[in-house]
C-alpha cells in the first residue's frame, strides 16, 4: 500500500479502544497499519473497516521477532512511520493488592504494558528521527497516576506508572527535534476491559489519543492528558 499520507501504527488494534483509534485516524486522512495478535481478528477488523488506507500486519508487542518483522515491513512498504499508538495492554487485576500480587502475573503485565510500549519505540524510533517527525502516543490510565496508588490493581498501575515514566524519559531524550512523546488516559470505557458499565464508548475514549497523534510541530511532548486536557502525573 504505497501513500503520500502520514503512516499510523496502532498496537491492538483489532477491538476496544485501539480499534476506534484506527478508525478515528482513517477519518483525519491518515494511512493505519492495523495490527493484532490473532490474524484472524486483525483481518476481521480491517474487513469491518472497509477502508482503501488501512492495511494489516501481526503484531505481539511481546515478543522481539514479531516487532523486528514489523519493523522492516513497515521500512520496506512505507519507508517512514509518522503516527505510533502504544495502545495495547492487559490485566486490570482488581483481585489482586500490591502485598499478596502474583508477581508472575505482574511480570506479564509489564512485559506487555512497559516492555511493549518500550520495545515498539526502541524499533520504530530510528525511522522517525531519519525524517525528523514523529508523534507517539503512550494509551496511560488514570491508574497510574502517583496519586491513585493505594494498592489496588498492583500490576496494572504499576505498569502504567512506569509507563508515564517512559513518556517523560523518551520525551527528553527526543527533546528538540519535531518527535513528540505523550501520554493519554482514555476515560473509563466500554470495551473488555472497561466492562459495561463504563461511561464512555471506544470512539469517545479515543478521542484524545487521535488528538494527540496530531498535534502540530509546536505540539506538547512529555505531557499526560485526558479529554483533550493536560493532567498531572
Ligand atoms: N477500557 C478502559 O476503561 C481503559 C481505561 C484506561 C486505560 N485503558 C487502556 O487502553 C488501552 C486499550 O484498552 P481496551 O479497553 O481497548 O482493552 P481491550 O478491549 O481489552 O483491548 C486490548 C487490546 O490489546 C491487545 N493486546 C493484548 N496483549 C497484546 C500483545 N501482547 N500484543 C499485541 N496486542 C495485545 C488485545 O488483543 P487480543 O484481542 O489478541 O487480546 C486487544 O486488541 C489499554 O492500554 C488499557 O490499559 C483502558
Amino acid at each position: 500500500m504505497k501513500t503520500t499520507n502520514k503512516v499510523a501504527l496502532v498496537t491492538g488494534s483489532n477491538r476496544g479502544i485501539g480499534f476506534a483509534v484506527a478508525k478515528g485516524l482513517l477519518k483525519k486522512g491518515i494511512s493505519v497499519i492495523l495490527t493484532s495478535r490473532r490474524e484472524s481478528d486483525g483481518k476481521e477488523a480491517v474487513a469491518k473497516l472497509s477502508h482503501e488506507n488501512v492495511c494489516y500486519h501481526p503484531l505481539d508487542v511481546t515478543s522481539h521477532e514479531s516487532v523486528d518483522e514489523l519493523a522492516t515491513f513497515v521500512e520496506t512498504e512505507f519507508g517512514r512511520l509518522d503516527i505510533l499508538i502504544n495502545n495495547a495492554g492487559i490485566n486490570y487485576d482488581t483481585w489482586q493488592h500490591v502485598a499478596n500480587a502474583d508477581l508472575t502475573n505482574v511480570q506479564e503485565t509489564m512485559d506487555t504494558n512497559l516492555m511493549g510500549p518500550w520495545r515498539m519505540t526502541q524499533a520504530f524510533l530510528p525511522l522517525m528521527q531519519r525524517n525528523n517527525f514523529g508523534r507517539i502516543v503512550n494509551v496511560s490510565s488514570g491508574a497510574g497516576e502517583w496519586s491513585a496508588l493505594t494498592g489496588g490493581t498492583p500490576g496494572y498501575s504499576i505498569s502504567k506508572v512506569a509507563l508515564n515514566a517512559m513518556t517523560i524519559s523518551f520525551a527528553r531524550h527526543v527533546k528538540g527535534t519535531n518527535i513528540l512523546v505523550n501520554a493519554v488516559c482514555p476515560g473509563w470505557v466500554r470495551t473488555q476491559m472497561g466492562g459495561s458499565s463504563a461511561p464512555k464508548s471506544p470512539e469517545e475514549g479515543a478521542e484524545t489519543i487521535v488528538w494527540a497523534a496530531l498535534f502540530p510541530d509546536d505540539g506538547p511532548t512529555g505531557k499526560f492528558f485526558r479529554d483533550k486536557r493536560e493532567i498531572q502525573w
